[in-house]
């Protein structure tokens, strides 16, 4: 038998099913060259105040080569940056300073559709009617007269039919605009290539990947249409979770336990089985994101997320926005939606937080003239605009586009911007940067590497209090204040800013040490 030799000593940051992960909409974030879009180079020029804020990750989205009609998630080539967003070096240098503040890397995988301008999709458009390379996508003749109608009734998540007629008369499929031709993931060349593309970004260093459209690769084999009560013809289909077993197998190759997290839509018990340990590991657990303002909604959706995690062997991976959402602190009010990520971040699994909603920035009304978002215009803004949640982040209160470009913004900051601004929040102890630098910090010794059980203690109608290993997360969803009538107690972080030992404000979190054994001393009753 031979011995293998220990592993080196871990330099890399570790991001795992426990990690808090920030979100980095690139184009938003900090631009370096003036250009008014947000880069590479920004990112690594203030990776310090990520790190400042406590993550333990950040997640890029795409920066790949791209004509940007969707911003970057159409991909014309899977293993370049866009020089919109810089080059490899610039990337390497980034991951080079993230890595040395002790911040993991993940970056945006696409899978489900490429970029018109990728080259498989013009060699389809050059190439006649009967080229092999169409069966890289999905192309079909039309029906009806002239085949002038699409193959099926299938419509764009951004809106209208889900097919676009060629010249030469066929339809090929696209789940999102007209720009993003979906593959065909049962072709050998669609799972090889992407593949080598996770070896390549893996190689390169980086700590993870979010896969994007994550439960939409496979599609019926014959195009069936939506029937309610059968399986969905192109979402959460059985067989993709074959596509997954391969590329854990695949990441493992180059590193055991490559961070891989999904995001994909569905009822907890199916979006789970995308976080089994040899599939991705972990999946966005969306609901919150969709669950009112009551304790007792609050606490059904975080049972049967930590249930069907467990039957999947891994944990919920929390989310309470991104770039695709109305901002939290527009959705459910500034106070509460730093409450909701004080209770979150107490819950067993890991948490992404979403660049700027550490700053409390409402949802933007751009005007109409200034959309750029294809779902908005798709839509004709009957969908939301998601540029408002994309709107350049505000860095200081007395510079030119608060310091985010020395160009003019690829998208306006409305007026008062400024006083959001992440250098005065920093000198703010009450503010949402301080409040969220306060609890990550603390949540690295009280819940990171807690009990994955969750007890529901003490109740009061309106009011959730989670008992967790040594600590508590008491939420006030009511409208009265409650009061914390318990002895041994020790209010440590609230989302109020102000540690008040009594009384927790209605819309407020806030996290307690308890005396060991506090639930066995019946110091709650466990409902
Ligand atoms: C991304 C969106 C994008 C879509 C199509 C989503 O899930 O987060 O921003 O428009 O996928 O790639
Ligand atoms: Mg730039």
């Amino acid at each position: 038998m031979t011995s293998t030799p220990p592993d080196p000593p871990a330099a890399r940051p570790r991001v795992d099913s426990r990690s808090v992960v920030y979100e980095v909409y690139v184009r938003s974030f900090a631009d370096s060259d003036g250009d008014g879009v947000g880069d590479l180079a920004g990112v690594t020029a203030h990776l310090d105040a990520v790190a400042r804020l406590g993550v333990d990750a950040v997640w890029l989205t795409p920066f790949y080569p791209s004509p940007q009609a969707d911003h970057g998630y159409d991909v014309a080539d899977h293993r370049g940056v866009d020089p919109l967003f810089g080059d490899l070096a610039a990337f390497d240098a980034l991951v080079e300073r993230a890595h040395g503040l002790g911040l993991g890397v993940l970056v945006d995988v696409v899978p489900n559709h490429v970029s018109v301008a990728h080259p498989w999709f013009r060699q389809v458009l050059a190439a006649g009617p009967d080229d092999p390379s169409r069966g890289r996508f999905h192309l079909r003749p039309g029906t009806g007269p002239d085949g002038r109608r699409p193959p099926n009734r299938w419509r764009s998540v951004f809106g209208g039919p889900a097919w676009t007629r060629l010249p030469d008369g066929a339809w090929y499929l696209h789940l999102f605009a007209p720009e993003q031709p979906d593959l065909d993931w049962t072709h050998p060349d669609v799972r090889a290539d992407l593949e080598r593309t996770l070896v390549f970004w893996a190689e390169r260093g980086v700590d993870g990947f979010r896969v994007d459209v994550a439960g939409g690769l496979m599609k019926h084999p014959l195009l069936a249409e939506v029937r309610r009560g059968e399986p969905h013809p192109h979402w959460d289909r059985t067989e993709v979770h074959d596509v997954y077993r391969s590329w854990r197998r695949v990441l493992d190759g180059v590193r055991p336990g490559v961070f891989a997290v999904a995001e994909v839509w569905g009822p907890p018990e199916r979006t789970a089985l995308y976080a089994r340990p040899d599939e991705l590991g972990h999946a966005f657990a969306f609901e919150v994101l969709q669950t009112p303002w009551s304790a007792s909604a609050l606490q059904r959706t975080v049972e049967l997320q930590l249930a069907a995690h467990r039957e999947a062997g891994s944990l919920p991976g929390w989310v309470l926005g991104s770039h695709d959402f109305e901002r939290v602190a527009s959705r459910v009010g500034r106070e509460r939606a730093l409450a909701l990520h004080l209770f979150l971040l107490a819950m067993p699994g890991s948490f992404t937080l979403y660049a700027g909603d550490e700053l409390g920035l409402p949802q933007v009304d751009v005007p109409r003239e200034a959309w750029q978002d294809p779902q908005a215009l798709r839509s004709d803004g009957e969908q939301l605009s998601r540029d408002g949640a994309r709107v350049p982040l505000p860095w200081t209160p007395d510079e030119p586009a608060c310091g985010f470009t020395t160009g003019t913004p690829w998208l306006p900051q409305p007026p008062g911007w400024e006083a959001y601004a992440r250098s005065t929040q920093e000198q703010d102890p009450t503010s949402p940067w301080s409040v969220l630098r306060h609890a990550l910090a603390l949540r690295r010794t009280l819940w990171r590497e807690s009990s994955a059980t969750v007890r529901w203690i003490d109740p009061h109608p309106g009011v959730l209090v989670a008992l967790r290993g040594e600590a508590v997360a008491v939420l006030n969803a009511s409208n009265r204040p409650h009061r914390l009538a318990l002895t041994g107690w020790e209010v440590v972080a609230s989302s109020t800013g102000v540690l008040d030992q009594d009384v927790v404000p209605p819309g407020a979190c806030v996290w307690c040490t308890v005396p060991p054994g506090v639930v066995a001393a019946g110091a709650g009753t466990v409902r």
